[in-house]
């Protein structure tokens, strides 16, 4: 897999992935890994439907909600000092990460000199993620996460129902670029102002999560802030020099500063 497409899931945390093989082997009813291995090799698109099967792109609008009341409250002023803002979103998903960032940015008036880089290494999520189209039954949750995360308006106003699905706003989606990057084998492709990487680094061992790690320190400009899932720390990391805290409990940290003395611009 690695040699014939350059996908290396040799630093994943082999529980999970065990688990995920163990289910490709069964839905695709191809007996053993050894057969499951060369179709992957043989089999003419058989990799996309694989690293669909490995990759687990769950996500929800406004996911945690304190952390993106703590984005609001304490990260966006701060980027509001900026002519321009990149983010990176790492891991995006289906992309409601994407769409409640840029929720947020428009409630803070900030989105018209936002560009968000959305990423993924998963081709058939980016696909989902730039439609931005979900099911109607998730929409209640999700308005209570909104309202939550400090939300000035109604969820429903982001949104067009129709029957079981609802389709987001396509203007949230004007300064948003979805692409395909993979954390374990691509680079540095912008300077960054935020980047958001959430309940990514949970499925890496530690060396990949530290080389991970590096390329956000890397793409970050000083005084850049970075977000990862409640479940990720870079406590362990020899990167973890680079980020001091802003909120320690929600996983927001910020380049170059010391623990709880935030940089201001
Ligand atoms: C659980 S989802 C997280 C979604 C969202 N960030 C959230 O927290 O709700 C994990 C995502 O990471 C992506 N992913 C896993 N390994 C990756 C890699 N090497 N490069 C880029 N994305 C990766 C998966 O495709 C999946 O969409």
């Amino acid at each position: 897999m690695q040699l014939r497409h350059g996908y290396d899931f040799s630093e994943y945390a082999p529980a999970s992935l065990k688990r995920r093989v163990q289910q490709l082997v069964r839905s695709h009813a191809t007996g053993t890994i050894s057969e499951l291995n060369r179709r992957v090799l043989h089999e003419e698109g058989f990799v996309t439907r694989v690293i669909e099967g490995l990759s687990v792109p769950v996500s929800e609008m406004f996911r945690d909600p304190l952390v993106f009341r703590a984005l609001r409250d304490k990260v966006l002023p701060v980027l509001a000092s900026y002519p321009e803002i990149n983010i990176w979103q790492a891991g995006c998903a289906h992309g409601q990460e994407v769409y409640s960032l840029a929720i947020l940015l428009e409630e803070a008036g900030l989105y018209d000199r936002t560009r968000i880089y959305a990423t993924d290494f998963n081709d058939a999520a980016l696909q989902m993620a730039s439609e931005g189209i979900y099911a109607t039954r998730d929409a209640r949750d999700w308005s209570r996460n909104y309202l939550e995360a400090g939300g000035l308006h109604s969820f429903s106003d982001y949104y067009s129902a129709r029957y079981e699905f609802i389709k987001l706003d396509q203007r949230l989606r004007r300064n948003v670029t979805f692409f395909n990057h993979n954390l374990v084998t691509d680079e540095v492709f912008c300077e960054a102002h935020l980047i958001l990487c959430r309940n990514v680094l949970i499925y890496f061992n530690n060396a990949l999560q530290d080389r991970t790690l590096g390329l956000f320190r890397d793409s970050l400009v000083r005084g850049g802030f970075l977000c990862l899932g409640t479940r990720e720390n870079v406590d362990f990391s020899p990167s973890a020099a680079t980020f001091g805290d802003v909120d320690n409990a929600l996983r927001i940290y910020q380049a170059g500063a010391t623990a709880g003395r935030p940089l201001a611009r």
